[in-house]
């Protein structure tokens, strides 16, 4: 009697994918990311960083490539918000070249799950070439990046294998959310209170990222209907652009299937000519102060005969008038809504790519680290 041992099978976890392993991940992910930075009450202690160390910087330059740079995105919004520090954020391949103004008070932060990418390794080397402090995140511990910066977050992700990056990209929000809180706690810029709250919200993502995995059903009932698509748009305002620029790069890489992300006040100076009768439109709407608006831009691409998937919180009342598909997610601050937000648009992207018979895991002309330029 033998037992035939497969080890890929057996580092699946009983998964047929590693993304859809990793995508399940993301619950502990996001503890680990959380785990002796954040607790209620306490200040925020972010490692071999002292008192000071960034007292002096009046600008984040964030530089990263792909996903590390949607999640970058999504710092901006979140950095400026509580800590009133001004944020630019850079595709690496293009920050490089372009010759940025920097100087010493400006902190570079690269942002790279591998912590190999030639463009975003460049782009550290050149801050330091002008004197500026750098900051690395990063899941791989002893990588390029975080050998170069001077401060290090690492994501404590565990390893990502699927070339598609999802616990990655949702443990570096975390860390940019903590790294928001840190740059707030001396600023008095935001109030106490308000970052307590974000504080708890914070902790309890991990619970509500459980939840929203929830959606794996739905969202493979969705992707059934979906996937003889041709072009599929994604649309969102404020941070739900970001997570919908995401959302879509995800469909495309795995899938195969072309679509663009667009900002909602975008569509009339361009996008809406495209939409036609039963064009599927992917619609975020988390934030309630956004609601109207892109409530508008829905009823908009409706008109012209667009089928709506809509994703929102589970506190918003009367939720989805007009839509044909309605995913809802834990409701949180709005601020870190994405963390919620991006789960089903994962999950949608893997069906879609299983329906369409496509190699998750490996997709074509794709590598999982890009060391080359
Ligand atoms: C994400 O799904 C991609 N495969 C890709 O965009 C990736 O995020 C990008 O190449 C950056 O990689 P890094 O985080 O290892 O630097």
């Amino acid at each position: 009697y033998t037992v035939t041992f497969d080890e890929t099978a057996a580092q699946k976890g009983g998964f047929d994918h590693f993304m859809l392993k990793e995508i399940y991940e993301q619950p502990q992910a996001i503890k680990n990311t959380l785990n002796g930075r954040v607790a209620k009450g306490e200040k925020i202690v972010l490692d071999k960083i002292a008192d000071g160390d960034l007292k002096d910087i009046s600008r984040v330059f964030i530089v990263a490539c792909g996903t590390a740079y949607h999640a970058g995105l999504v710092g901006k919004t979140a950095i400026e918000r509580l800590s009133g520090v001004p944020v630019d954020v850079d595709i690496a391949s293009e920050f490089r070249y372009r010759n940025p103004i920097l100087d010493k008070n400006t902190l570079v932060m690269v942002i790279s799950q591998s912590g190999e990418t030639a463009d975003t390794l460049a782009a550290l080397r050149l801050a330091k070439q002008h004197g500026c402090k750098t900051f690395a995140i990063t899941n791989v511990v002893g990588s390029s990046v975080s050998r170069e910066a001077d401060f290090v977050f690492y994501t404590y992700a565990g390893p990502e294998i699927a070339v598609a990056s999802t616990k990655a990209y949702i443990t570096q929000l975390i860390a940019l959310y903590i790294f928001a809180l840190y740059m707030a706690q001396d600023r008095n810029y935001t109030d106490k209170e308000t970052l307590e709250n974000i504080k708890s919200e914070l902790l309890l993502l991990p619970e509500k990222v459980k939840k929203a995995l929830e959606t794996d059903a739905l969202t493979k009932e969705i992707a059934e209907k979906i996937c003889v698509e041709t072009d599929i748009f994604y649309l969102g305002r404020g941070l739900d652009y970001a997570v919908a620029m995401e959302g879509s790069l995800k469909l495309k890489e795995i899938s195969y299937i072309h679509s663009e992300p667009y900002a909602g006040g975008e569509l009339k100076h361009g996008p809406i000519a495209l939409i036609e009768k039963g064009t599927v439109v992917i619609a975020l709407n988390t934030n309630a102060e956004l609601r109207g608006k892109m409530d508008s831009n829905i009823k908009e691409v409706v008109t012209r005969g667009a089928r709506i998937v809509e994703i929102l919180p589970d506190n918003f009342e009367n939720a989805g008038e007009g839509c044909d598909e309605l995913i809802t997610v834990p409701a949180t601050e709005a601020i870190l809504a994405p963390v919620t937000a991006v789960v089903p648009l994962q999950l949608l992207s893997y069906h879609v790519a299983i329906a369409k018979g496509c190699n998750v895991d490996k997709p074509r002309n794709l590598a999982k680290s890009v060391t080359v330029e």
